[in-house]
């Protein structure tokens, strides 16, 4: 059986993260379904903000290179991200535009097309950040990508989780887990 390779990462650069932390749960479903998953920290990758002339003058910058290489290498990804006004972090929107530039002679979205997607986001707001998932799947969905229909959403973040990272509602800790796990097997289906 071939194993599935899963990229997961936060749409967030904060140190104390809720979504860093939420997508850890997904990431440790992937893995007891016998995926192997790369944890990418977004505040590390440190992305220059996308600009059209930068690009023309100095082409894909080491960390875009570094990104664009970690995507090719995975077909699934795990999403966690905060909603900002309503929509996709900045921080997130950024990685996707630089991912999405093609280096000399590669096809288009080339790092997005038949990768499969799960999403999820947290916030201490009663939504979750619900409204921004909705944005970030058209946005997936429009660049090639399958996004799985479950998602979750974890409201009042700031008082869901315990010390050790883990939900304190164990609903909500299965449910996240169950999405990495969903993912696994959706690629590994894919992949067969
Ligand atoms: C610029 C900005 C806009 C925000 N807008 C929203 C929002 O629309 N909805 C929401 O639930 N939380 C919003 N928040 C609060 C974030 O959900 C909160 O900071 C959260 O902790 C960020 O996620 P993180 O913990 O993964 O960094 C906003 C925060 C910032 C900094």
């Amino acid at each position: 059986m071939v194993t599935p390779r899963i990229l997961a990462f936060a749409g967030s650069t904060r140190r104390d993260s809720f979504n860093r932390k939420i997508v850890r749960i997904a990431v440790a479903g992937a893995r007891a379904a016998g995926a192997e998953v790369t944890e990418l920290d977004l505040a590390e990758l440190k992305l220059p903000l996308f600009d059209e002339d930068l690009e023309k003058s100095e082409g894909l910058p080491a960390a875009g290179l570094k990104l664009k290489q970690m995507m090719r290498a995975h077909q699934g990804l795990l999403i966690a991200s905060p909603e900002y006004n309503s929509s996709v972090t900045a921080v997130l929107k950024n990685t996707i535009d630089w991912a999405s530039r093609p280096e000399p002679g590669e096809p288009p979205l080339s790092c997005f097309t038949g990768k499969v997607a799960a999403l999820m986001s947290a916030s201490p707001g009663a939504l979750g950040g619900l409204r921004g998932l909705v944005h970030l799947r058209a946005i997936l969905g429009n660049i090639q990508v399958l996004v799985l229909p479950d998602q979750v959403a974890v409201p009042k973040a700031h008082e869901a989780l315990n010390e050790d990272g883990s939900l304190k509602d164990a609903k909500q800790q299965a449910a996240i887990a169950g999405l990495g796990e969903k993912l696994a097997k959706m690629v590994q289906k894919l992949m067969a």
